[in-house]
């Protein structure tokens, strides 16, 4: 089965061919940071206009790419939820006339079950082993942070069984780049510069380090880097021969501090999976989402994972981060079961997967 998928959650417009096994046939990505850049952050409207510009293009190219005409496509799946609601209908509609056109089944997909699902991606070379059900799912993205306990590729077969309770990890590492004047987005930049420091001549408090709740919380972090960027500031205002030259990336005291709240988060993040992998009794512990693509991270999972016995697989950083493969493999799946949605498929800003911990309070 080949499955023609198109993202437009976000700042990505992307679409790929993907087989019911995972195989990469094309993925195409177009991004929009240089477009928001200027603005520190996704500008809603602007994202909707570029995708409206994009969509075409990028579906033709992957098409082409895996030398497939639409005639060989077998369905067409289109992320509905969660993401942007303007950007979102772009796609959507993309994927309505496509499908109607060419008279394929048209599958919705939630954005989060396509980072979930991504480590069964193959491309070209690649030979890693697919998750074996029932495996945890370390979720960590720019709009969401989780850990899942997947029973089956189905919302109601996968349990939250904790979550960020306020910024989502990526999130954290945009904001901390923003204070740093690293530019955006922050986390491949902060990665970057975490490897040039030394964590250690930073003191950063780690949040919900407690081993008894795979909660998160990435918010006081932030805070606190914000609180040391304002004492350094005034530091340099008041001419301490001791501070160093400003916000830059070739400023240690920046690169020390990246790397202080690198290992903060990883190390947070990387505990918690390993905690609920063992709590929950699987021995296969998934990466997915932008932040899965943080060295340091994947780094500490594999450590953790040998130490502890349990398998950790990590897809490719082109299959952590938004991309369309993941939404095409996703969709396969509902298709090989049988599912498909009607010409009413709706848009939604929230996932469909179960929610159980509450923004700034903890379990439901
Ligand atoms: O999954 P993704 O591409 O989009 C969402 O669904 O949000 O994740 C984007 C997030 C951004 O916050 C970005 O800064 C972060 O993932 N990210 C990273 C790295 N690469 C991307 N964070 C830390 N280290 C990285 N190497
Ligand atoms: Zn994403």
């Amino acid at each position: 089965m080949l499955v023609l998928g198109i993202e437009s959650s976000c700042d990505e417009t992307a679409a790929a061919v993907v087989d019911e096994f995972g195989h990469v046939h094309a993925d195409v990505i177009q991004s929009q940071v240089a477009l928001h850049a200027p603005y520190g952050g996704v500008v809603p409207e602007l994202a909707s206009r570029d995708h409206v510009r994009n969509v075409a293009p990028v579906v033709r190219a992957a098409l082409a790419r895996a030398g497939r005409a639409l005639a060989d496509i077998d369905g067409v799946a289109v992320t509905n939820r969660p993401g942007l609601v303007g950007a979102l209908l772009v796609g959507v509609q993309t994927a309505k006339g496509i499908a109607w056109a060419a008279d394929k089944p048209l599958v919705g997909v939630d954005h989060l079950m396509g980072h979930v699902l991504s480590a069964f991606l193959r491309r070209e070379a690649e030979d890693a082993p697919a998750p074996r059900y029932p495996f945890v799912s370390l979720l960590a993205s720019g709009g969401h942070t989780a850990i899942y306990r997947v029973d089956a590729p189905r919302s109601d077969a996968i349990v939250e069984l904790g979550a960020t309770r306020d910024d989502a990890a990526g999130e954290a590492f945009d904001k901390v780049a923003k204070l740093l004047g690293l530019g955006y987005p922050g986390g491949p930049r902060v990665d970057r510069l975490a490897a040039l420091g030394s964590a250690s001549r930073v003191k950063l408090s780690v949040p919900m380090a407690a081993r008894d709740s795979l909660d998160m919380s990435f918010s006081g972090i932030k805070t606190q880097v914000a609180q040391m960027v304002a004492k350094h500031e005034t530091s340099l205002a008041d001419g301490n021969a001791n501070a160093h030259a400003g916000n830059s990336a070739d400023d240690s005291w920046v690169r020390d501090l990246c790397a202080a709240f690198q290992a903060a988060v990883t190390s947070v993040l990387a505990r918690k999976a390993i905690e609920a992998a063992t709590r929950e009794r699987v021995s296969d512990v998934v990466l997915g989402g932008g932040v899965a693509a943080n060295s340091e991270l994947r780094k500490r999972m594999c450590e953790a994972g040998v130490e502890r016995g349990i398998r950790v697989l990590l897809p490719t950083p082109a299959s952590c981060t938004d991309n369309a493969a993941m939404i095409a493999y996703a969709g396969s799946v509902r298709l090989m079961s049988g599912e498909q949605d009607g010409w009413d498929l709706a848009v939604a800003s929230r996932t469909a997967l179960q929610r159980t911990t509450r923004k700034g309070r903890g379990k439901r």
